[in-house]
């Protein structure tokens, strides 16, 4: 069969990668693609969320398949447009309705959708601009630090944790009156601030029945030991230590299992990835946010441990038959090493030339930000390539992606050289 896949990181490199490998696969096409994407299938030059360019290519080329990488598309409604089109309602999306996406596309709708079905999380409340003075009474309940997000998709930014109750109302003031996140802040949630460690789990839903897809754990500052600024993400390790049996059951049980449940009583169609960003509090799971993809760098872990045919899960989610596949994992740990550009996340230079492909030796290097100019290959983003290795231990694994990370050269190339090291130290912290 012939599909196509939206989006241009390393994630999609990554699906790009695993889709290429099916044996269901005739062709598969990647819109807009990168320099790596380009080794899986074809790159088309169209927008992932130009809807009208999407139908047409799909359509000429045969497509029976779309498999959504980001949010934004999916947040606009690709998936309904697909439904509502009598040319095009048949072919598969694999990804969820807007009113799914919503659980990314609205922190408001997302933490109400937790309180409605029980689901483990932090107390909140939301704000509007004509309720800025009960946010601030609100402010006063909590202890610091703060935790104040836009209600609505901020690239990534919108979360502002604030340590002192001055500098929690001015951001309040701010993100409310004076729309520091331009539409996306006209609605504050602010909620209670969870202590413990981070983990991403990923579900795979069909509507009906789920797949609990490998862990990670996603590394968002751009400084070693967690400092600076958020980025996309410097580097992702799966398995999580901290996520054993025990801890795991609890997530499905307490939040996997009512998340689906809760979305078909509410009658969404949810046939795609659930990212779901967990806090293990002392033990315990509670949601920080759900996101209605994959994560980006934690596919480039997570998709290599899966063995599984990946179109064939795809076909299973479409058909609604995921109960009637077994997900078989790679026991081996997958760490991966992302090389972003120097300046990241702030500004940033695009057009550096690329060297030292040939001699990566044992790793995977998912292109993110990266473009073809001829023979060669130059940056095209902030977060440039993802190198992502197997090995019988963690460190093992990351020995391999350090090196690649030594390897690939550019000017004011830069990465974490800290990816996993806390993990390492993991029977002294847990
Ligand atoms: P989000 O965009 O919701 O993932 O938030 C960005 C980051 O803020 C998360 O990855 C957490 O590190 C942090 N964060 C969000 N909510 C909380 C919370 N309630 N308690 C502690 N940290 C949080
Ligand atoms: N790595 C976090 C994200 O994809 O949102």
């Amino acid at each position: 069969m012939n599909i196509l896949l939206l989006g241009s990181g390393g994630r999609e490199h990554a699906l790009a990668w695993k889709m290429a490998q099916s044996k269901k696969l005739t062709k598969l096409f990647i819109a807009p693609g990168n320099a790596g994407t380009s080794s899986c299938g074809t790159n088309v030059n169209i927008s992932a969320t130009d809807f009208d360019a999407v139908k047409k290519f799909v359509l000429e080329n045969k497509i029976s398949m779309v498999v959504v990488g980001p949010e934004d598309p999916l947040v606009k409604g690709i998936h309904d447009f697909f439904l509502a089109d009598s040319s095009l309602k048949d072919i598969p999306v694999i990804g969820p309705v807007k009113a799914g996406a919503m659980l990314e596309g609205s922190k408001d709708f997302s933490k109400a959708f937790m309180f409605r079905h029980a689901i483990p999380t932090a107390r909140y409340q939301t704000f509007t601009k004509d309720t800025l003075e009960q946010g601030y009474a609100f402010l006063e309940q909590l202890s610091p630090p703060y935790v104040l997000k836009a209600d609505g998709l901020a690239a990534g930014k919108g979360v502002v944790i604030p340590n002192t109750l001055e500098e929690a109302k001015k951001e309040l003031s701010e993100m409310l009156a004076h729309a520091k996140f331009g539409n996306a802040s006209a609605r504050v949630v602010i909620e209670e601030f969870l202590p413990g460690i981070e983990l991403s789990v990923f579900v795979l839903s069909d509507g009906n029945s789920y797949k609990i897809l490998p862990e990670a754990k996603d590394y968002k500052r751009i400084g070693e030991g967690d400092t600076g600024l958020n980025t996309g993400g410097m580097g992702a390790v799966s398995p999580v230590p901290f996520a054993g049996e025990a801890f795991m059951k609890k997530v499905e049980e307490r939040v996997v299992i009512p998340t689906v449940n809760g979305l078909k009583k509410e009658g969404i169609l949810y046939k795609g990835f659930i990212f779901i960003g967990l806090m293990n509090v002392k033990g315990e799971p509670f949601v920080i946010e759900y996101n209605c993809r994959m994560g980006d760098p934690e596919t480039e872990v997570v998709i290599p441990r899966i063995k599984t045919d990946l179109v064939e899960l795809f076909e299973h989610v479409a058909a609604g038959k995921l109960n009637s596949i077994q997900l078989e994992t790679d026991d081996r740990v997958a760490t991966t090493v992302m090389l972003v550009a120097g300046g990241y996340p702030d500004d940033y230079e695009k057009g550096k030339v690329m060297t030292g492909f040939e001699k990566v030796k044992d790793c995977i290097a998912f292109h993110a930000g990266t473009k073809q100019e001829g023979d060669k290959v130059v940056t095209n983003g902030g977060r440039v390539i993802a190198l992502t290795a197997y090995g019988n231990t963690m460190e093992e694994a990351l020995k391999r992606s350090f090196a690649a990370a030594e390897t690939i050269a550019y000017e004011k190339k830069y990465y974490r050289k800290d990816i996993g090291k806390d993990l390492l130290k993991e029977k002294e912290l847990f």
